[in-house]
């Protein structure tokens, strides 16, 4: 099965304690159970990982490169901030990789500081605004791109 990997930046550990007005009320152990269900559905091997260090998250973009290991990003706050991020996933994507950005609120939607990505542009796409379901779309799209489907 080809492999995924599902990382996920800081805060997202929080999920069902932090706003859950925002981001709902299942935990991030809920959409480590989901995401490895929806993957499956769609022939993927997924494995999510989640750190709140930037160093960390670099490292794992590095190592998709490094292993040819396609990418489901949700970046947090780095989304909006961090060119190493931004670099490190490009990396990815240059490599020929499927990286597919990820967010459960529609920063768009938002405080005007949400509303710009620095990873977007060297992302494959993004997905936002669909709560855990951004996922499960991240990974259908990749399965997709795979198969070589039509949209
Ligand atoms: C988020 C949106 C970001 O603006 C925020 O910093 C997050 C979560 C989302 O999934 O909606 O931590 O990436």
């Amino acid at each position: 099965m080809t492999h995924v990997l599902v990382l996920n930046g800081p805060n997202l550990g929080r999920l069902g304690v932090r706003e859950p007005e925002v981001y709902g009320s299942a935990s991030h152990a809920d959409l480590v159970d989901a995401a490895g269900r929806w993957g499956a559905d769609v022939g993927l091997d997924v494995e999510v990982r989640q750190t709140d260090d930037e160093s960390e998250i670099v490292g794992w973009l590095h190592e998709a490169v490094d292993t040819r290991s396609h990418v489901v990003l949700n970046p947090a706050a780095f989304t909006h901030y961090s060119y190493a991020l931004r670099d490190a996933a490009a990396q990815v994507t240059t490599a020929g990789l499927q990286l597919v950005e990820v967010h459960l609120s529609n920063p768009a939607a938002r405080e005007s500081f949400r509303q710009h990505s620095v990873v977007g542009a060297v992302a494959t796409g993004t997905v936002a605004g669909f709560g855990f379901r951004s996922y499960r779309y991240a990974l259908a799209a990749i399965a997709d791109a795979l198969a070589d489907r039509p949209t």
